[in-house]
């Protein structure tokens, strides 16, 4: 039996196989069921009985080297496969994925949201594009009203119908519209007023409109939850006090001011910080609500101030230039 020589030869095509293919080919060409020399073990039998057991015991030891070699070059094989076909260099700084955030506006709103959901106030939504009727005659505030002057106001069609929300108010009523009470929301959106872009104003702005709509409610809710929300976003030492104050659709009707370590910074005890009240019946008339059966309350205000005030901003325009030199911080 040529043992040796067979074995050399496999060696030789296992260790000097190219790539993993080709090994796997060499592999089957002596190793597998029908290889080379698997077929040695076969001839064992026809060996005179004396010389069985030294053959047998050097094919097991070639066999086994055979086994070494084929596993040796499959890991190179491996390690040379699982490598860049680039030269790469390792020790270049890695790349970093700059993580965004929310908008310090967005973050405000979600604050404000989340306090008003622990109470049980749901969100609603309404159009950006709104008639005169939503905006403000349901909100029984007449024809000859300045706010509906076109100098406060954006018109988009000549008959003066169409227009841009000035205030999130209007969706107080697509909601009651819609809806038997009781009602509890809170809208979130964006709104518009033709002002000239200065540090405080811009033509648009964030507001947030709340409504709560049930038998027997009074200010005593009002303040109540008013004060809720705002120690929950300005922290627990903050104040609030109502202001006697005048808006068509509430009555009485308030201005609310607060007071916290944020006013006193800013040099002022009391900051003037949102209107609010109690819905006025004729609004309740015009939406089919029985004002006799349903009393309820209703607040707005400005987003952008408070995030002014919390974080301490003195240029509203800030908030929409998208520098993210400015946005990062929050
Ligand atoms: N709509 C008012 C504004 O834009 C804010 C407001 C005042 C909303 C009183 C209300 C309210 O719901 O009851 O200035």
């Amino acid at each position: 039996m040529e043992i040796e020589p067979l074995k050399q030869a496999a060696l030789a095509e296992l260790t000097g196989a190219a790539d993993l293919a080709a090994l796997e080919q060499a592999k089957g060409t002596w190793l597998g069921p029908h290889g080379k020399f698997t077929a040695l073990m076969k001839q064992l039998g026809g060996l005179p009985k004396e010389e069985r057991p030294a053959a047998g015991k050097q094919i097991n030891l070639a066999k086994i080297e055979l086994e070494t070699a084929l596993s040796a070059r499959r890991g190179e094989l491996e390690l040379k496969a699982a490598l860049p076909k680039e030269r790469t260099d390792f020790t270049l700084p890695g790349r970093r994925r700059t993580l965004g955030q929310l908008h310090p506006l967005t973050q405000v709103t979600e604050d404000i949201v989340r306090s008003f959901r622990k109470l049980g106030f749901a969100v609603a939504d309404g159009p950006e594009i709104e008639d005169e009727y939503h905006c403000f005659d349901a909100l029984n505030t007449p024809a000859d009203h300045p706010a509906r002057d076109a100098q406060d106001t954006f018109y988009l069609s000549a008959e003066e119908t169409a227009l841009l929300r000035t205030h999130t108010s209007s969706v107080q009523i697509r909601v009651m519209e819609k809806q038997r009470p009781p009602v509890r929301i809170i809208v979130p959106g964006r709104v518009y007023r033709r002002d000239n872009p200065d540090a405080t104003h811009n033509p648009t702005f964030h507001q947030i409109e709340g409504l709560y709509v049930d038998r027997g409610v009074t200010v005593g809710d009002l303040k109540g939850t008013v004060e809720f929300v705002f120690k929950q976003l300005l922290g627990e030492e903050t104040k609030i006090r109502f202001r006697p104050h005048y808006f068509s659709y509430t009555e009485p009707s308030f201005e609310i001011d607060f007071s916290s370590a944020l006013t006193r910074k800013m040099g002022k005890e009391w900051l003037e910080i949102a209107g609010c009240g109690m819905v006025h019946p004729l609004v309740f008339e015009k939406v089919g609500y029985d004002p006799e059966i349903w009393t309820g309350w209703a607040f707005g205000f400005g987003i952008e101030r408070i995030a002014m005030i919390r974080y301490n901003i003195n240029d509203i325009r800030l908030f929409y230039e998208n520098d993210v030199r400015f946005l990062r911080q929050f």
